[in-house]
């Protein structure tokens, strides 16, 4: 598809304010022979009459609004090409507009280009864009000290902005292909060599454009496939579901056993299809496929799907990450953020700051607890359910995250090493609950012995329409004719009221358990027996809810099957439409209910 006349490639320009990224810009669509007829004479013409200096920046402008006229340039990208190849060039507004582009994908750059005015020299920016660079995993980097005029095309100059900026890039393990010395306006050594600096026999911006490697698809690292969505089949008496993503790296085929993280199901791939093409016997990184797979399993987005012969991505609830942080507020402690990592999302706590760092100084502040706008930290965080990720160094795509405060995409990381957590978020802090927890001179052994029961969670798990809340409130109704004080909780009764904040979007469904986790609690600490069904959880799902209701029991009943690789002695299974259900359950609540 994308070879020789027709390969693209997509390359972000970053630099200080003023530094002249839209005069590179401009200057190389003109020299490329890129502009309309007669549009570079038009816009010269116009700055005459109005007796103001020609900015090539103002072909930028004057050619966004012409895109009506199917001028290819549009508010952040513009588009030439050269005898090589055709060339997208990302002009980076804002970092928090560019950063939230970047690492949804809708911009992936291969390549950067950074400019630096040659006498104003290194700026904020020029480090704050190199850091960023880096922490996106944009590995080809191209830096242009410009304005070479203003410095008489010395090289002392160059050499100086060189040595100082190649050492900072040193300590963030950035290796710039190319130091050019330019003069975008002038258009010295941006297409070819420039005589005024002779001393420079180094490639010109659009041949070092050029040298820049398409990143080939890496089809021999291990399969990582983060799956977006679940597609049932809408034929009649099609039972089947795609499993649907983009392959992040390696390649899938049919036949491949293949396991899903965090949750750990396994199955195998029957069948590779393809949206609009038909089905094929594999697909590789950078595809956007669907498959199917030789068992059912549920599954939900989020997941990592992994070969099972593959090296396996890191499950866990905590993990190490350098963060850039470009929020408003700062990144604190005890907030919650939304993590979103490949096509996962999950709430993550702060759990220690080890270093915070000025982003363009990179000096430390070992003391500093909090990461305040631009700073850069190294911090380790803690999710509410473990997650499946990898390190940044390794796997690029599942290895780096957004952080999301509130509804603003508010920083960005990558993920430096995964680290052991015996309790996730959730755990931690229903521990602190219980420690802190407030009481009056009513023990729980007093309510105990008035209700002649132990308070205890039971929660009925399974796939929509498989009897669940009939069997809660007749299991309620048994229990209350046995004289114990027992409350069926409808979780439609917290969606409409508790949960009103919340909507309805999958995305908050950790915010929708914790709360219903949190009501059971309360109620059992009143002292009573809680019943509660929920459809289509996960694993996560369920020891969360069991978390959130310690330190009561909490009695998983599952309704068709135990989908899920862990077993409890707390679980149990029900057949579909058991009849027998509730006196099962009752069976195994004999312990807890005194005669
Ligand atoms: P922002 O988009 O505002 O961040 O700026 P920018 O990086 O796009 O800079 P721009 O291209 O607008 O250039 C800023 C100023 O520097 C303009 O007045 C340019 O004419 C000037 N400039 C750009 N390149 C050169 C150069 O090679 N030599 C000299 N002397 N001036 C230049
Ligand atoms: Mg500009």
């Amino acid at each position: 598809m994308e070879t020789g006349q027709q390969e693209r490639m997509n390359i972000v320009i970053v630099g200080h304010v003023d530094h002249g990224k839209s005069t590179v810009i401009g200057r190389l669509l003109a020299d490329t022979g890129s502009l309309p007829q007669g549009k570079l004479e038009a816009v010269k013409l116009a700055c005459e009459r109005n007796a103001k200096p020609f900015e090539y920046a103002f072909l930028l402008d004057a050619l966004k609004d012409e895109q009506a006229q199917g001028i290819t340039i549009d508010t952040a990208r513009v588009f030439f090409k050269s005898d090589k190849r055709h060339y997208i060039i990302i002009d980076a507004p804002g970092h928090i507009e560019f950063l939230k582009n970047m690492i949804t994908g809708a911009a992936r750059a291969e390549a950067a280009l950074l400019v630096i005015d040659a006498q104003e020299g290194i700026r904020e920016n020029s480090r704050r864009h190199g850091y960023l660079m880096s922490m996106l995993g944009i590995k080809q980097l191209i830096v242009l000290v410009n304005k070479m005029d203003l410095v008489e095309y010395s090289q002392a100059a160059f050499d100086t902005i060189c040595s100082e900026y190649a050492a900072f890039l040193e300590q963030i393990h950035v290796h710039p292909k190319y130091i050019i010395p330019i003069a975008a306006r002038e258009g010295e050594n941006l297409i070819h060599a420039s005589s005024r600096m002779p001393w420079y026999n180094g490639p010109s911006v659009l041949q070092a454009m050029d040298a820049m490697q398409k990143e080939i698809p890496d089809v021999s690292k291990a399969l990582r496939f983060p799956v977006q969505d679940i597609y049932k089949f809408t034929a009649e008496n099609d039972d089947r579901r795609i499993v649907a993503g983009t392959i992040a790296t390696g390649e899938v085929r049919v036949g491949d056993a293949v396991t899903f993280y965090p949750s750990q199901k396994k199955s195998r791939i029957k069948s590779i299809e393809g949206f609009n093409v038909p089905s094929q016997n594999s697909a590789q990184s950078g595809q956007a496929t669907g498959v199917t797979l030789e068992t059912q399993i549920y599954i939900r987005s989020g997941e990592v799907m992994a070969k099972e012969s593959d090296p396996a991505p890191f499950v866990s609830s905590a993990f190490r990450a350098h963060v850039f942080w470009l929020g408003k507020r700062p990144l604190i402690k005890e907030k919650r953020y939304k993590l979103k990592i490949g096509t996962h999302r999950v709430p993550v706590y702060v759990k220690t700051v080890h270093r915070v760092l000025d982003a363009s100084s990179l000096d430390a502040d070992s003391d500093k607890q909090q990461l305040d706008r631009h700073d850069v930290g190294d911090v380790e965080f803690e999710a509410v359910r473990p997650l499946a990720f990898d390190l940044s160094g390794e796997f690029e795509q599942t290895g780096r995250f957004v952080l999301v405060d509130e509804y603003d995409i508010a920083g960005g990381g990558i993920i430096v090493a995964a680290v052991q957590a015996s309790t996730t978020a959730t755990e931690t802090f229903a521990a602190r609950r219980n420690f802190a927890w407030v009481r009056g001179d009513i023990s729980p052994s007093h309510r105990a012995i008035r209700y002649r029961q132990e308070p205890i969670f039971v929660l009925i798990v399974g796939a929509p329409g498989t009897g669940k809340a009939a069997i809660a409130t007749a299991l309620e109704k048994d229990l209350f004719e046995r004289d114990q004080v027992v409350y069926y909780l409808g979780v439609d009764n917290i969606t409409l009221g508790l949960d009103r904040d919340v909507s309805g979007q999958f995305e908050d469904r950790d915010e929708h358990i914790r709360r219903i986790g949190e009501t059971a609690h309360l109620m059992m600490d009143a002292g009573l027996i809680v019943i509660s069904t929920i459809s289509d959880v996960d694993d996560g799902d369920v020891k969360r809810l069991m978390a959130l209701a310690s330190p009561f029991r909490t009695l998983v009943a599952a309704v068709g099957e135990w989908p899920f690789e862990w077993a409890d002695s707390a679980i149990m299974m029900l057949a579909e439409h058991d009849t027998a259900a509730v006196d099962r359950i009752v069976g195994a609540l004999r312990p807890f209910l005194h005669s």
